[in-house]
């Protein structure tokens, strides 16, 4: 069983400014809920209880938001308005919360590896909190990967087809069909220059990694960007190995972008919102 999902969470989101210059970007709500609890939903859902977040200086409101706030809560006790946080409180009794810091933004693999602390030596899940994933005819995609995991015990990426003028913002696989959602990795590039992409199969922002990615990390050498890339490492582990890719079950927005942010927040409204 997984039982850890590490969330990095220490970047700037530097498209949202001047928003997220003193507000995590991780804290921006789609409606009434910030993305990264959308994404701790997600891991609860699939099992999972140990929640580690990697943060970056500024970033104290995603460990308050994980927490008592007494004040508040006395002041709304007893009224309607207590009802608002019974999804946060039913989640600060379903799983435990630890953070460490990234110092210095390094990559997205560099990240990770920060949370070797946080993790130790067991399989775990990675969400990126700016990709929303949501499946409203079943598992979530945390779950149906955590499930996978059990049956084929290696690294798997989730995977999407994206159109070709797109695919240069991901990083993006090229594999071998295992079953008709699933790849065996072959190759992996870290967002590919225009028009030299392997395929139309993009990286998005959930995985589940065997700790064997960290002693990986820690010889992975910048690579795209000046940056410890998560897609590097994968490709190691793919040559020694096997690491699949999964093209889930559901709807992923792109959160990290204002268009994908502003469809995230209208399908929250019209679909999951309860006043
Ligand atoms: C990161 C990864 C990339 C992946 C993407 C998914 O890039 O490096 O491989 O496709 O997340 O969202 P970022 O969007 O952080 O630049």
């Amino acid at each position: 069983m997984i039982k850890k999902c590490l969330f990095p969470a220490a970047g700037y989101g530097t498209r949202f400014l001047p928003a997220t210059k003193s507000m995590p970007k991780e804290m921006m709500p789609l409606v009434n809920k910030p993305l990264i609890e959308f994404g701790v939903d997600e891991a609860i859902e699939a099992g999972m209880s140990g929640m580690g977040i990697v943060v970056g200086r500024g970033k104290h409101s995603i460990e308050d938001h994980f927490d008592h706030n007494y004040e508040l809560e006395h002041e709304i006790s007893g009224t309607p308005k207590e009802a608002k946080l019974g999804d946060i409180r039913k989640i600060m009794d379903s799983a435990r919360f630890s953070f460490i810091r990234q110092r210095k933004m390094q990559g997205l693999g560099h990240a990770i590896l920060i949370g070797k602390e946080l993790i130790g030596d067991q399989p775990f899940a990675v969400v990126l909190a700016d990709d929303l994933c949501i499946n409203q005819d079943g598992d979530g995609v945390l779950k149906q990967m955590a499930a996978l995991y059990e049956q084929f015990r290696c690294s798997i990426v989730a995977v999407e087809e994206v159109p070709e003028d797109e695919i240069h913002k991901y990083g993006v696989i090229k594999g071998s069909v295992i079953r008709d959602d699933i790849y065996r990795v072959d190759d992996m590039v870290e967002k590919p220059a225009p028009g030299t992409a392997p395929s139309n199969l993009a990286i998005i922002g959930r995985y589940i990694l065997t700790p064997d990615i960290f002693d990986i990390l820690e010889k992975t050498k910048p690579g795209k960007g000046g940056e410890v890339q998560i897609t590097d490492a994968l490709l190691e582990q793919a040559k020694r190995g096997c690491v699949l890719a999964y093209k889930f079950k559901g709807k992923r927005f792109d959160c990290g972008s204002v268009p994908g942010y502003i469809e995230a927040t209208n399908f929250v409204y019209e679909n999951l919102y309860e006043d």
